[in-house]
C-alpha cells in the first residue's frame, strides 16, 4: 500500500517537472520576428510561389524510356541508407497525377511554379542522340496547363538527379560535364524556352558536391574530400557559366527571359562578439564559395578561400593546390553569369574559429576551420539541421545587398519540416516569421522580388525518405489516389498571396 502511494507521489513529480520544463522550453523557444520600417504589404510587382524537384515527386522512375538518375540507383542498391528504406519509384506520382498538383497550385493562387525537369527522362542517353517524346510531351503539358492558369513556370534545369550514364565516367568530377551540361541546357531552352522565362541552372551545387564527392552521404558516394567536393564545385560554376552564354548568344534575343542558379546558405553569427572576421569567413565558405566568382568583383573564388586551401595543399606536400584558382578565360566568362541570384534560405548558425582546425585532412571542415553552434532559443523542426532563425534571412539578404551590389534575388526555397500533420502550427509560425524578414529586408532596400516556399507537397526528403515532410499539402502516401489535402499552412500562404500582407495567424489555428 505504501509503496502503491509512493509510486503515485513519484509519478506526479515527475509529471509536473517534466511539465513544466516542456513548459519552459516552448516559452523560451521562439519563431517570431518583428516588423521593421516603412510598408506592411509586398510591392505589386513580388512574386509568390511553391517548389518542388523531379525525383522528390514524380515517380515514374522507369516510365516512357527514362533512364536510371543517380538517385534511383542508389535508393534501389542502398535501401538500407534511406530513414524508412523508401525510394522516389512513386513519390506523390505527380508524372501522372499533375492535375492534382494543379489543383493545389489554383487554390494557393501563386504566381509562379518552381519545378525541376529530370534530364534523364528527356534525355536517356543524357546527350542529344535519343530524345523521349513522352517526358517531352509530359513537360510541355505542365508548362502549357501553368500558362493557362495564369502560373508561371520556373524551371529548375538540375536538382540532384544527375543521369546514371554521366556519373559513370565521373560526373561532376570530369569537366566533360560542361559540354553535356551545354547541350542539354540548348536542347531545354529550344524546346521550352518560347515559353520558360525563369531558368535555374543547378540547385543547391554545395549540397550535392560535398555530400556526393566529399564525404560520400549522397550518390555517387565518392569518397575525396577537400579534392572531389572541389573538383564538383568548380565543374558546376563552370557549367552554369556555359549554359548562360549559351541562352544570351543564341535565346535571348528571342526569349527574353532570365538566368541564375540557386545556392543555399545559412546566415552566421559571432559567437564571441570579439570582431565580425569570423562571420565573413562563414559566409565566405557557405555563399561566397559560388556567388562571389558570379557576382563578385574578381570572377574568381573569395580571395580567403584561395588562400587558405593553397597553403593547406602545400603544407600537405601536394605540389598543385587542391582547389584551383580560375584563370583569366574563365573569370571573365563566370564573372557577372546571372541575373539573379537564386537563394535557399532555411536557417542560421553561430560561428567561431576552430582551432586547432576540425575535420578530415583534407576536407571542407578542416579548410575551413569554423565551429559551428546553436541557440536554446531557437525552436528545432523534425529535421535535426533545421532551426527556426527567421533574423537571419533579413540578414543575410542585408548581406546579399551589401557584398554583391544588390543584385536581384530570388528566394527559390524556404521551408519547415514537421511529421505531416494537418493542423501545422510551427509551418504557420515559421512561414510568418520568414516573410516577415523578406518585408523587413525590402523595407532595407534588398533588391528581393520572388519567394518560394518548399514546398508544394510531401515528399521524398532524399535521406530522409518519407520521414520528414515539408509540404503545404499533405499527401496521403496510402490511398490509391494519392490525394493532396491543405494543411492549415497552405490556407495562411493563401491568404498572404491575396491580401499581400502578414495576416496575424490567429483565425488559422
Ligand atoms: C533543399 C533541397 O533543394 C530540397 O531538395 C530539399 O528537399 C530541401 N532543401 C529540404 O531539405
Amino acid at each position: 500500500m505504501k509503496i502503491h502511494f509512493f509510486l503515485i507521489l513519484l509519478w506526479k513529480f515527475v509529471y509536473c517537472v517534466s511539465f513544466f520544463s516542456f513548459e519552459n522550453r516552448s516559452e523560451s523557444q521562439k519563431c517570431e520576428l518583428r516588423h521593421r520600417g516603412k510598408n506592411v504589404k509586398f510591392p505589386k510587382q513580388f512574386l509568390f510561389g511553391v517548389s518542388t524537384a523531379a525525383y522528390q515527386i514524380e515517380g515514374a522512375w522507369n516510365e516512357d524510356g527514362k533512364s536510371p538518375s543517380i538517385w534511383d540507383t542508389y535508393t534501389h542498391l542502398h535501401p538500407e541508407r534511406i530513414a524508412d528504406h523508401s525510394n522516389g519509384d512513386n513519390a506523390a506520382e505527380s508524372y501522372h497525377r499533375f492535375e492534382q498538383d494543379l489543383r493545389a497550385l489554383k487554390e494557393l493562387k501563386v504566381d509562379f511554379y518552381r519545378f525541376s525537369i529530370s534530364w534523364s527522362r528527356v534525355l536517356p542517353k543524357a546527350d542529344t542522340t535519343s530524345q523521349s517524346k513522352k517526358a517531352i510531351d509530359y513537360y510541355n503539358m505542365v508548362i502549357n496547363t501553368l500558362l493557362e492558369n495564369n502560373i508561371q513556370p520556373m524551371v529548375t534545369m538540375f536538382h540532384y538527379d544527375m543521369p546514371d550514364e554521366l556519373s559513370s565516367f565521373g560526373g561532376f568530377t570530369n569537366d566533360i560535364i560542361i559540354k553535356y551540361f551545354r547541350f542539354y541546357a540548348d536542347f531545354l531552352f529550344k524546346t521550352f524556352g518560347d515559353r520558360v522565362k525563369k531558368w535555374i541552372t543547378f540547385n543547391e551545387p554545395f549540397d550535392y558536391c560535398v555530400p556526393g564527392y566529399g564525404n560520400a552521404d549522397f550518390p555517387p558516394m565518392v569518397h575525396a574530400p577537400g579534392v572531389a567536393d572541389y573538383l564538383c564545385l568548380d565543374n558546376t560554376l563552370r557549367a552554369h557559366a556555359s549554359a548562360f552564354h549559351l541562352y544570351k548568344a543564341k535565346y535571348f534575343d528571342s526569349q527574353k527571359g532570365k538566368i541564375g542558379i540557386t545556392i543555399s546558405s545559412r546566415f552566421y553569427y559571432n559567437k564571441n562578439k570579439e570582431s565580425d572576421e569570423v562571420v565573413d569567413r562563414a559566409m565566405q565558405y557557405a555563399l561566397g564559395w559560388l556567388a562571389h566568382p558570379i557576382f563578385g568583383k574578381s570572377g574568381n573564388y573569395p580571395f580567403i578561400i584561395i588562400e587558405d586551401i593553397t597553403s593547406n595543399s602545400m603544407r600537405e606536400g601536394l605540389p598543385w593546390p587542391r582547389l584551383k584558382p580560375f584563370n583569366f578565360h574563365w573569370t571573365k566568362y563566370i564573372k557577372g553569369s546571372a541575373d539573379f541570384l537564386g537563394l535557399n534560405y532555411y536557417t542560421s548558425r553561430y560561428v567561431e574559429i576552430r582551432d586547432p582546425p576540425g575535420g578530415e585532412i583534407p576536407s571542407w571542415e578542416y579548410d575551413s576551420r569554423i565551429k559551428y553552434s546553436l541557440d536554446k532559443k531557437w525552436k528545432r523542426a523534425k529535421s535535426n539541421w533545421l532551426y527556426c532563425v527567421p533574423n537571419g534571412l533579413e540578414d543575410i539578404l542585408r548581406w546579399i545587398r551589401d557584398n554583391y551590389n544588390n543584385v536581384e534575388v530570388y528566394i527559390t526555397e524556404n521551408g519547415w519540416s514537421d511529421d505531416g500533420e494537418l493542423v501545422d502550427l510551427d509551418r504557420i509560425g515559421f512561414l510568418k516569421a520568414h516573410l516577415q524578414a523578406v518585408l523587413n529586408a525590402l523595407n532595407d532596400g534588398c533588391n528581393v522580388t520572388h519567394y518560394s516556399h518548399w514546398s508544394l507537397i510531401d515528399n521524398f526528403e532524399w535521406n530522409m525518405g518519407f520521414t520528414e515532410k515539408f509540404g503545404l499539402y499533405y499527401l496521403n502516401m496510402t490511398s490509391r489516389n494519392k490525394e493532396r489535402v491543405a494543411k492549415h499552412s497552405a490556407h495562411y500562404y493563401k491568404s498572404i498571396i491575396e491580401s499581400r500582407k502578414i495576416p496575424s495567424s490567429d483565425n488559422f489555428v
